[in-house]
């Protein structure tokens, strides 16, 4: 399986347009240290990609990444679709930056759908542009892509809402808010789990997780009281759904302890000390043999 990384920050992106925090600051000073909004491509067969949540720097994204450029035809994209993990904009406004395409595919759970289609009324927005097609995430058990030779799966997490879908009767749709992206390579048996928003460690997404060659774990916060000590929220790490690295809720030892062979944090926010690769906070997530993803980091299981 082929995985390129496309992005690696929470919501706001590092440098985030109306943020002067140090590592903002840092990340507009020298380029090379700002990140994107968390998403991957995965490869589901020869030139067809599937990009993992959809950010506000999607066309950018895939700019930047070879793989994913339009060609040889003047109007073929290698791009078959966007499967989403949850209905956050940092992960669905890149939606309407896909207008251009005749028809756009979009895998997500029916309550993410909803959110989309009920909430921001994207489907009703972008049909004047684009026909969505949209596919439910399967979440029983996991499912071809395209008849591929990859399978899916959307392992429940949380049933974290967007602030906007606050109030949204979701209804029947389900309350699988959140889900972990399970994909597995029926050709070699490997299997990554992507799991971007973890407002909690269920034991089904442990399962997953313990199964899997390649794990992405939220790594929004290093600790509980960033948000609040960073003066942009009233919230903890924990009130704002994202479960931190370090203190008693911590997430670094039990990412330690899974069997796979890569073990990665992702979605980091600007006010993550990781931001600043100088930190010592990566010695000590490399002695546990974890990594924090790395921008355009490109990864064969
Ligand atoms: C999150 O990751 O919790 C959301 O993206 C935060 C937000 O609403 O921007
Ligand atoms: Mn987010
Ligand atoms: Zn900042």
């Amino acid at each position: 399986m082929r995985i390129r990384i496309l992005g690696t920050a929470a919501g706001g992106g590092v440098p985030q347009w109306n943020c002067a925090c140090p590592g903002c600051a840092a990340a507009r000073a020298d380029p090379r240290l700002r990140r994107r909004h968390a998403s991957l491509a995965v490869e589901a067969d020869a030139g067809r990609w599937y990009v993992v949540n959809a950010t506000p720097d999607l066309g950018e994204q895939i700019e930047e990444c070879p793989p994913l450029r339009p060609g040889p035809a003047r109007r073929h994209t290698p791009v078959a679709g966007v499967i989403l993990t949850d209905a956050e904009l940092d992960h669905t406004l890149g939606l309407p930056r896909l207008r251009e395409a005749p028809t756009l595919r979009i895998i997500a759970t029916d309550t993410v759908r909803e959110a989309l289609c009920g909430g921001l009324r994207l489907d009703r927005v972008l049909a004047p542009y684009a026909g969505l097609s949209w596919a439910t995430l399967p979440h029983e058990a996991p499912e071809a892509l395209d008849g591929g030779p990859l399978e899916i799966q959307g392992i429940t997490v949380s049933g974290k809402r967007p602030r906007y879908a606050a109030d949204l009767d979701a209804e029947p749709a389900g309350d699988a808010w959140v889900v972990a992206l399970r994909i597995r390579d029926r050709r070699d048996g490997k299997a990554l789990v992507y799991a971007p928003a973890l407002a909690a460690w269920p034991a089904g997404l442990d399962r997953a997780l313990h199964d899997a060659d390649c794990v992405f774990i939220d790594g929004t916060f290093w600790d509980d009281e960033e948000p609040r000590r960073s003066g942009f929220s009233q919230r903890t790490a924990v009130e704002m759904g994202h479960l931190p690295i370090t203190g008693p809720d911590g997430t670094a030892e039990r990412l330690a302890a899974l069997p796979a062979a890569r073990r990665l944090y992702t979605h980091l926010n600007n006010t993550n000390p990781l931001v600043d690769p100088a930190d010592g906070g990566h010695r000590r997530l490399a002695a546990m043999g974890i990594d924090v993803a790395r921008e355009r980091e490109v990864i064969e299981l």
